[in-house]
């Protein structure tokens, strides 16, 4: 989004001088997830929601650097949880420090952004990302606890992923409107706008687990099968082959036992059954409710961003 490169360049900067400290291995852990490949999508929601609002100072910048802060330190805990070993085209940071310094300074990147928050200025902003906070653990600890069974509702999977990454987009969105003064109206938009795209996002992600390459990734595909996770694509394949493979999906999730052909079968039979295609086209449904959600704003090149923002968001799995 060329409109919010000074801004983006903005938060950058402030995310460099925040993940340092006096305590060596945070920098150096830190650097190595930040300096990675990362998108940066739910800062520039902050940014662009409080510009299209008429933010005209840079509270927004420090929000939009604290929503980043809080992403990472989800990421640094995520991959300890999922045992996964690619994170933004790099060994994840727990293989090398291990997980007792990856769990740590995830914290320590939680406090850098509540700090940040404080300087913002909003209490109001504040409110929303420590709501969202709150939102994501529970989302992970659900999925932790429900997500490893055959039988897993489509309901509870919406829930869950609506908790673990549709919040924080929902709440970027938000935290930026409001900290502009936006109207009610307007803030209420933004968030479900956030809200959608989040859950469109995961979709796709989800999908790429099963379709994606660890180039283009900058992680591995096969982690949610090889953790045994229900995700969409998962679930649907296991209803549409009901009768004939139960003792296939069985075996690999409820029991555990996976081998890498495993994954290579698991990964035919979503695509055969079209499982994958399925999960696309809920995910285009959720993109095209976010870019509806957009419709009560002004028109404006944020807007317009915005919008691009929901296509890209679906583009990834093309
Ligand atoms: C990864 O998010 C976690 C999910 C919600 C799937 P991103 O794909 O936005 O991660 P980065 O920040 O670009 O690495
Ligand atoms: C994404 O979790 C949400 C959070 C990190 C809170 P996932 O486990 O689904 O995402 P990836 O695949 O590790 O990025
Ligand atoms: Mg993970
Ligand atoms: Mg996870």
């Amino acid at each position: 989004m060329e409109l919010a490169q000074p801004d983006m360049a903005g938060v950058d900067a402030l995310i460099r001088d925040r993940m340092q400290s006096p305590v060596a291995v945070i920098p150096a852990l830190a650097e190595h997830l930040i300096g990675g490949s990362a998108k940066r999508l739910r800062p520039l929601l902050t940014i662009a929601a409080a510009r299209l609002s008429g933010a005209q100072d840079d509270s927004c910048l420090k929000l939009a650097a604290a929503v980043e802060f809080i992403h990472t330190a989800t990421l640094l805990h995520d991959d300890v949880v999922d045992s996964s070993e690619l994170r933004r085209g790099k060994v994840a940071a727990h293989l090398i420090w291990g997980a007792p310094a990856s769990v740590l300074v995830g914290d320590f990147l939680f406090a850098r952004a509540f700090e940040l928050m404080v300087e913002a200025g909003s209490m109001q902003a504040l409110e929303i990302l420590a709501r969202a906070s709150r939102v994501i653990a529970e989302g992970e600890v659900l999925q932790l606890t429900r997500a490893h069974d055959l039988n897993l509702h489509q309901d509870m999977y919406l829930e869950i992923i609506k908790a673990k990454t549709a919040e924080l987009f929902a709440a970027a969105a938000e935290a930026g409107a409001v900290s502009a003064g936006a109207s009610p109206e307007q803030c209420l938009a933004l968030r479900k706008y956030g809200q959608d795209l989040g859950v469109a996002f995961q979709l796709v992600d989800d999908s790429l687990d099963y379709s994606g390459v660890s180039k283009d990734l900058g992680k591995n595909p096969g982690d949610d099968f090889r953790e045994g996770k229900a995700t969409l694509p998962l679930l649907l394949a296991v209803a549409r082959t009901r009768g004939r493979e139960d003792a296939f999906w069985e075996r690999t999730i409820n029991k555990g036992d996976r081998t890498d052909d495993d994954f290579r079968r698991a990964r035919e039979l979503i695509i055969g059954t079209g499982a994958l295609a399925s999960t696309l086209d809920a995910a285009d449904e959720y993109a095209d409710a976010a870019k509806a959600a957009l419709r009560v704003l002004p028109a404006s090149p944020w807007r317009d961003a915005l919008e691009g923002l929901a296509d890209f968001a679906v583009s990834r799995a093309a």
